[in-house]
């Protein structure tokens, strides 16, 4: 069976992001043939147009890993109502030059954890604003906003609660079919 190359994207950089852990227990909920490979976001410059003809490493970096995967994964927390500001220069870096957009059609999700009970519902639905944009194919249904407590992941990263476990297998079933109808 081939592999299905993944690229992860957190739009946290902090060292404990419970955005960070909820990647990480996805990916243990998915499939054997799904590989994942966590973009790294933390080192790139800030988007500048004149840069365009001649980017930085780092971004070159990124959008030759954004090109190599046949799918996306987006996990990201909600910063003042909507996706934090690393994860937007990121999606500006690779979607450059015009006419080079590294993310156009690659299948994807989009969920979010957050301290907050209504937390990531507008991260997530700014991204996928700027996702259909980039004409990159996002899961619909189900939606997932990830409450986080104390206790929620396991000491070995995997999810505690057995609803909460089968409610995010649930959805990492669906973004599975999804990528593999599109990839
Ligand atoms: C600058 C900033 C803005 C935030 N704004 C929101 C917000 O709009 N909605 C929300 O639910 N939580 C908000 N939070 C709280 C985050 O949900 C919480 O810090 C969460 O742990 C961040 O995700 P992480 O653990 O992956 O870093 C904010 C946090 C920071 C640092």
């Amino acid at each position: 069976m081939s592999q299905i190359d993944i690229a992860v994207v957190v739009g946290s950089l902090r060292r404990e992001s419970f955005n960070k852990q909820l990647a990480g227990a996805l990916v243990k909920l998915a499939p054997s043939d799904f590989s994942f490979r966590t973009l790294r976001i933390d080192d790139l410059p800030l988007y500048n147009q004149d840069d365009d003809a001649n980017p930085a490493d780092e971004v070159r970096r990124l959008k030759g890993e954004v090109t190599a995967a046949r799918g996306l994964l987006f996990v990201t927390p909600e910063y003042n109502r909507s996706m934090p500001g690393v994860l937007k220069n990121a999606l500006d870096h690779a979607s450059r030059p015009y006419g080079q957009n590294a993310w156009a059609r690659k299948p994807a999700g989009v969920i979010g954890a957050s301290i907050g009970a209504q937390g990531t519902v507008c991260a997530q639905q700014h991204l996928r604003n700027v996702l259909a944009y980039l004409d990159v194919p996002t899961l619909a249904q189900p939606e997932s906003y990830v409450t986080v407590k104390d206790g929620y992941f396991t000491a070995d990263g995997g999810i505690a609660d057995d609803g909460n476990r089968k409610f995010l297998q649930r959805w990492v079933d669906a973004w599975v079919a999804w990528v593999r109808k599109l990839a």
